[in-house]
This record gives structure tokens, C-alpha cells and sequence, in this order.
């Protein structure tokens, strides 16, 4: 066989660290000899079969750069047998010979799919701001965007001092309370709230009492988007609109939560919403480290031809998983973690 052409995407929603993986993988194929090609936009360019070449000379300076230089998109080829074979096809015409995924479970989940049903050799490599992939310890990207909910809880902290007022911040997520959870902790936080736990409001007046009681004069509550009011989907949506992969678009809950807070304490309580703020700007050191891993570990894979599987933090090391077992289940908030966080909301 010649030399090794390696296909690359990023798909799904963009988090900080990916530039880090693709600089990652680009460096480990060109040192074997290889061709990286990265495909435009996730999986829209795997159809369309638009793409770039990679080499260390284009990677070199972005891994402090956020998003990805290959763009993304919430593209679903399993929506359509024919984009199926299109991304097949694509994969004949370029002359891949592996082709790595670099997204959340929907990504991960359609090159899981093209590998078992298609044989398509693919490798996955997992990210998301929500930190919600089963199979490893970590997402890259959940770092820095506890970083920046911190960073902005801290900012917040001292005007609703001033003002002597609750603040609820409502953070992404969505059906994982990882990042309220982290953010929570970090920020010091008075309450939070996540969608493991069906949200309890009298619990959180009287915690918010008892902290005013006390003399405290500002409170500070974190909401996850997708906390629920009630489990039988009582979800706060920004529109009736799904993805292609059937996912809404949460969001909202906050000042519905500050509402009530204003109502029932007669506390002056504002809402915000950080929204994409969580995922843009530059890594972090630690997902840059995570990011660069991943990546070098994804290519190794692929020079060793080992198709089908994840590469995944597991304590320090990077492990190749199964990579079906990633995708099969979300990774909820442990109750571990969720009662770490709770001695504090007390
Ligand atoms: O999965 C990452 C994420 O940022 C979620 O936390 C959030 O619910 C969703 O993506 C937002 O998606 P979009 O960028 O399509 O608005």
C-alpha cells in the first residue's frame, strides 16, 4: 500500500480544543508519511465532498485558536440513504483510507453507524462543551467553558452585590448537568439546578432565604437549560423546532426561575443567559493538552488501522474504547458529583 490518506471532520457543536485535535492528528500522519484531508463542515462536506488538504505548515499556529478551521455543521446523512452513499462515495473518490470523526454523540453516532453497517472505517475522537460521552473521563472543551461560566459568575457576583440581588445564570448542557454542576462548585454558587434531578423549588427558596437570612445580600443560582420542572418533559424550548437529529433547542428556563424567585421572596432577581459565550474564544491549557492527545492518538490509530473505536481519557491515559460503547448511552451528571456540589446548597 502507498502512502496513508486520512480523512478528518468536526461536527455538531463547535467547542474550544478541536483546532488542537486536527493540529494533533496532521502532525502524527505527516510524521508516518501520511496525507491529512479535513472534510468541510462535519458531515455536509463528507456529502458534498468539499475539503481541504492539511499539512503542519496550515496546523501549526491554531492550536490556540477556538472553533475549527474546517467548519461545522448538525448535518445527519442517515436522514438519507443517498447522502449515505455520497459520503461513501467521497470516501472512494479522495482516496481515504481512514477517516476520523471529531464530534459529540450525534457525530460519533453516525461514524459508529457507517463502521458497522457501511465498514467504513472510521475513528472517533470525543468532544462537547456538556461532557456527556460515556466512555471517557472527559470531553475537551467542558474545561474552558467552566472556565468562562466562572469567570463570567465572578463578574456577576459583584454587581448583584451591589444591587443586593439573586442572579440566576442559565448555562448549557443540555440533558447533562455537568457544566451547572462544575460551574456551581467553582463560582460558589448558592443553588443549582440540572436535569438528572427534578427541579425543587421550594428547596431552593428556603436555601435562598436562609443565605439572606444570614446576611448574605446577593444570591447566586445556576440552572441548567435542560432542567425540567416537572419529569415528564416540562423542558423549556426556544422553539417547536428539531435538528436533524431530532434534538431541540433548550433554553429559556432562567427567567422563568428568576420570576418566581422575585415572586415568592420579593427579591429583586435577575436572569442571564450565557448561551454560545460557553463555547467560543480559546481553549484552555487543559483542553489543549486533552485536545493535541486525542488527536495524536486518533492518527496513531488509524496508521494502525484500528477502525471502530474511540480514543478516550481514561485517568491520565488515553485508551482506544469501543467505539459503539461511546454512543450507546448519555452520560448523565453522577449522583457523586451532584452531592459534592449539594454540600454547598445547603
Ligand atoms: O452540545 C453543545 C451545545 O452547546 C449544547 O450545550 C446546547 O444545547 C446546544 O449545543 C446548542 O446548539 P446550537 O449551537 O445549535 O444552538
Amino acid at each position: 500500500m502507498g502512502i496513508m490518506k486520512v480523512g478528518m471532520l468536526t461536527g455538531g457543536g463547535d467547542c474550544p480544543g478541536l483546532n488542537a485535535v486536527i493540529r494533533g492528528v496532521v502532525q502524527v500522519i505527516h510524521n508516518a508519511g501520511g496525507e491529512s484531508i479535513g472534510l468541510l463542515e462535519g458531515w455536509r462536506g463528507a456529502i458534498s465532498g468539499e475539503h481541504m488538504v492539511l499539512t503542519p505548515e496550515i496546523t501549526r499556529p491554531i492550536i490556540s485558536m477556538g472553533g475549527t478551521i474546517l467548519g461545522s455543521s448538525r448535518t445527519n446523512p442517515f436522514k438519507n440513504p443517498d447522502q449515505i452513499d455520497a459520503v461513501c462515495q467521497t470516501f472512494n473518490d479522495l482516496g481515504l483510507d481512514a477517516l476520523i470523526a471529531i464530534g459529540g454523540d450525534d457525530t460519533l453516532g453516525v461514524a459508529s453507524k457507517l463502521y458497522g453497517e457501511k465498514n467504513l472505517p472510521t475513528i472517533g475522537c470525543p468532544k462537547t462543551i456538556d461532557n456527556d460521552l460515556s466512555a471517557t473521563d472527559q470531553t475537551f472543551g467542558f474545561d474552558t467553558c467552566i472556565n468562562i461560566v466562572t469567570e463570567s459568575i465572578d463578574r456577576l457576583r459583584t454587581t448583584a452585590d451591589s444591587h443586593r440581588r439573586i442572579l440566576v445564570v442559565e448555562v448549557m448542557g443540555r440533558h447533562a448537568g455537568w457544566i451547572a454542576c462544575y460551574s456551581a462548585i467553582a463560582s460558589g454558587a448558592d443553588y443549582f439546578m440540572v436535569p438528572e434531578r427534578e427541579v425543587d423549588l421550594d428547596d431552593m427558596i428556603a436555601v435562598l432565604q436562609k443565605r439572606r437570612d444570614e446576611g448574605k445580600k446577593h444570591g447566586i443560582v445556576v440552572v441548567s437549560e435542560g432542567a425540567q420542572f416537572s419529569k415528564d418533559g416540562g423542558y423549556v424550548t426556544q422553539n417547536q423546532e428539531v435538528d436533524e437529529f431530532g434534538h431541540v433547542s433548550l433554553g429559556g428556563i432562567g427567567e422563568h426561575v428568576a420570576k418566581i424567585i422575585e415572586a415568592r421572596m420579593g427579591v429583586e432577581t435577575r436572569s442571564v443567559t450565557l448561551g454560545h459565550l460557553q463555547r467560543g474564544g480559546s481553549p484552555s491549557g487543559f483542553d489543549r493538552v486533552l485536545g493535541t492527545r486525542l488527536g495524536i492518538h486518533a492518527g496513531r490509530l488509524a496508521l494502525k488501522k484500528e477502525f471502530g473505536k474511540m480514543v478516550a481519557l481514561r485517568g491520565t491515559n488515553i485508551v482506544p474504547v469501543e467505539l459503539k460503547d461511546a454512543v450507546d448511552k448519555m452520560r448523565g451528571l453522577e449522583d457523586s458529583f451532584f452531592d459534592e456540589a449539594a454540600e454547598f446548597m445547603k
